[in-house]
């Protein structure tokens, strides 16, 4: 059902994207070919429809088969809500709730490799892997391969001559994710579809910025920044950043870090950009106890459509958001992980979109993830 609902709303923002000019990963700056709902669209042309469609035929091939998830962190939001997808859809295709084990990398490269070694130990069917540190991929991909056992990797996207070593050694490897450029692009978009004359609260033909990033290691956090700036510029705006500081992704971090910009910027701050919504709602807290009216006298977008900042759209006090939709990558890792199993295979990787979420869609998208 939500996923019906997913797909209309993808398949709109779909169009949004044709017009926008947004792209895919392969070409960032041309719209994708494919009109449909995108969350499957790099799929084999002629490879199944993944098992969601299935699961009842599917049911019950896979009670016996392992699953070994390794998450970087589990106190992460945004990756609780991916996780949680992630157990009931494998369980919705069959998978027994026994056989599917969940280790907590702990933000700790080391901590999630020993857990790697274990599953490997453990004779797992097939592994799902949100690195602690893409740079660990070759090494993680070397071990998982030599010991014969299909990978997932999801949401931390390892660099492209490691996606290359993949494909040409035809290893059962593939990525599941969306291309932070585009959520990047849409932030950096919302804040332009408001016009100059609103966002440029001082008047001075600029606009003042601070930026609030996730962990540098990380890519998506290296392209939001990018290119949510880059959308501004891109339309010909002119724009100070007045700050740049490491939230790490984490609320009470940019809290912190937006409330101490605040105290040394002031009303110069007219908009905040987030690499995701944890920081956003840190931001917001910030925002209100400065006094400061999102809308009004600041601006505010985040990443990933979390309800509480869904709600905060609903209500104006965040100016947008990007849904980063751990429904339909939470499913595209499971199919993956079936396709594997079942010997279909998989490209070496699996992109979704990112939907724009203003006032207009964030009751629709709300009802959807909820
Ligand atoms: C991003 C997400 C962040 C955080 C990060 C972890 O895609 O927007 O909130 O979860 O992944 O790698």
């Amino acid at each position: 059902m939500k996923k019906k609902v997913l797909a209309a709303l993808l398949s709109v923002a779909m169009v949004a994207t044709l017009l926008a000019g947004c792209g895919s990963k392969e070409a960032p700056a041309e719209a994708p070919a494919e009109t449909e709902a995108p969350a499957e669209t790099e799929e084999p042309a002629d490879a199944e429809e993944p098992a969601e469609t299935e699961a009842p035929a599917a049911s019950g091939d896979f009670a016996d088969k392992k699953v070994g998830v390794c998450i970087y962190q589990f106190s992460d939001n945004f990756m609780t809500l991916f996780r949680t997808e992630l157990e009931n859809y494998l369980i919705s295709l069959g998978f027994a709730k026994e056989n599917i084990t969940i280790q907590d990398g702990q933000n700790d490269q080391g901590t999630q490799s020993n857990q790697i070694d274990a599953f490997i130990n453990d004779k797992v069917d097939v592994l799902i892997i949100n690195p602690v540190n893409s740079s660990s991929a070759e090494t993680i991909t070397d071990k998982v391969v030599g010991a014969g056992i299909p990978l997932v990797y999801i949401n931390r996207e390892p660099d492209e001559s490691e996606e290359q070593r993949w494909a040409d050694n035809n290893w059962d490897v593939t990525y599941v994710g969306c291309d932070a450029r585009q959520s990047g692009t849409m932030q950096g978009e919302m804040i332009v579809d408001l016009g100059l004359e609103k966002v440029d609260l001082n008047g001075d033909g600029k606009v003042q910025y601070i930026m609030i990033e996730g962990d540098p290691e990380n890519v998506d956090a290296k392209y939001r920044t990018e290119f949510s700036v880059k959308a501004l510029t891109d339309a010909g705006w002119e724009v100070e950043q007045l700050d740049d500081q490491v939230g790490n992704w984490d609320q009470v971090k940019a809290q912190e870090l937006v409330s101490n910009a605040l105290g040394q910027h002031g009303e110069k701050i007219e908009v905040v950009f987030c690499n995701n919504d944890a920081m956003a709602l840190g931001a917001l807290q910030a925002i209100d106890t400065a006094g400061r009216k999102v809308g009004e006298d600041i601006f505010l977008v985040g990443v990933d459509a979390l309800s509480e900042a869904l709600e905060n759209v609903i209500n104006g006090t965040m100016t947008g958001t990007v849904f980063n939709d751990h429904i339909s990558q939470s499913h595209s890792a499971a199919d993956a992980a079936v396709n594997y199993l079942t010997g279909a295979g998989n490209e070496h990787y699996i992109g979704c979109d990112y939907v724009k979420v203003t006032t207009e869609n964030a009751q629709e998208v709300l009802d959807s993830v909820k």
